[in-house]
């Protein structure tokens, strides 16, 4: 049950609807507050990336700690507004059409939030009821996601605060699906998870691309899921896009067979290293 896209309006009529989202030039610095004292520095925290997600891609945007996958995926997702640049999602301007955008996409964070003590059904038929789907059209729909991801259909009534952080996450994804949204943007999906749920939301993650229409950009710092996952990666380090494509084009391009090897020398560091620490670059 995809959304249909309306062409309402002449810029949407010109829109190529074979692209999901179109970022150009988007930068995003985090200045310290004022009259706080002194100390504090602006830190470049998105600095001039330009990127395109086709649709039906899966996009991997792979970065240490501090590289500013966060921040890219909520100026993505509207929650926070660049300082410059320009993002389109299916051809609608993210500030001037926030509405249309907000209808198309879904957003899943690490930290989501639940009521703990509800169970996993009675969170997500809440949730769908925020987003105008009724109980009665919600429940099958919430069986057969949490089926395919492969949680026990005895655990869905348990109070959320008894089950994994695995679980949580599983079904914090399949909360963000209900919405059937075109472009679904997950910040790190499987951080923390141990490696059997890892496989299961990845698996989940490539199903929903390949039988829903969906669309989905992922922000990741484990090279094997990107590796895995991604048709494109993108790698962001201190908040500038240094490089793009998929695995093997990023592997042909740099002489080497391993994507480790490639952002070790895109970055000058690896992977584990937090951007947040060491040389300074990235603020300003
Ligand atoms: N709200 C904020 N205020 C100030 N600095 C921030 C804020 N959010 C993120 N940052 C800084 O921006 C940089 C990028 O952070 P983030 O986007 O969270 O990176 P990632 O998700 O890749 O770990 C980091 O240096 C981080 O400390
Ligand atoms: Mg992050």
């Amino acid at each position: 049950m995809a959304i249909e896209i309306r062409e309402t309006t002449r810029d949407q009529t010109r829109a190529d609807l074979r692209i999901a989202l179109e970022a150009c030039a988007v930068r995003k610095i985090f200045r310290p507050a004022r009259g706080l004292g002194a100390g504090g520095v602006a830190v470049r925290a998105v600095d001039d990336v330009s990127l395109t997600v086709r649709r039906g891609e899966i996009y991997g945007l792979l970065g240490a700690n501090g590289s500013g996958k966060s921040t890219l995926i909520r100026v993505f997702s509207t929650l926070l507004t660049a300082d410059a640049g320009e993002v389109r999602i299916f051809g609608y301007d993210i500030v001037r059409d926030e509405l249309a955008v907000k209808r198309l996409i879904n957003r899943v964070s690490v930290e989501a939030s639940f009521f703990k003590k509800l169970s996993a059904m009675e969170n997500l038929i809440y949730a769908g009821r925020l987003y105008g789907v009724a109980p009665d059209e919600a429940r099958p729909k919430i069986r057969e996601i949490l089926r395919r991801l492969g949680i026990d259909p005895r655990r869905v009534s348990e109070p959320l605060e008894k089950l994994s952080r695995g679980m949580q996450q599983k079904i914090a994804i399949a909360r963000a699906f209900l919405t059937s949204p075109m472009l679904l943007l997950l910040d790190e999906p499987t951080t923390g998870l141990d490696i059997r749920s890892k496989r299961e939301v990845q698996t989940f993650v490539r199903d929903l691309r390949d039988e829903h229409d969906a669309t989905i950009l992922l922000t990741t710092h484990d090279l094997d899921e990107a590796a895995r996952l991604a048709d494109r990666i993108g790698i962001l380090h201190q908040g500038r896009l240094v490089a793009e494509g998929s695995a093997s084009e990023l592997c042909a391009r740099h002489g080497t067979g391993s994507l480790e090897e490639v952002f070790m020398t895109v970055t000058g560091r690896r992977l584990d290293e937090s951007d947040d620490t060491g040389g300074g670059a990235g603020t300003e």
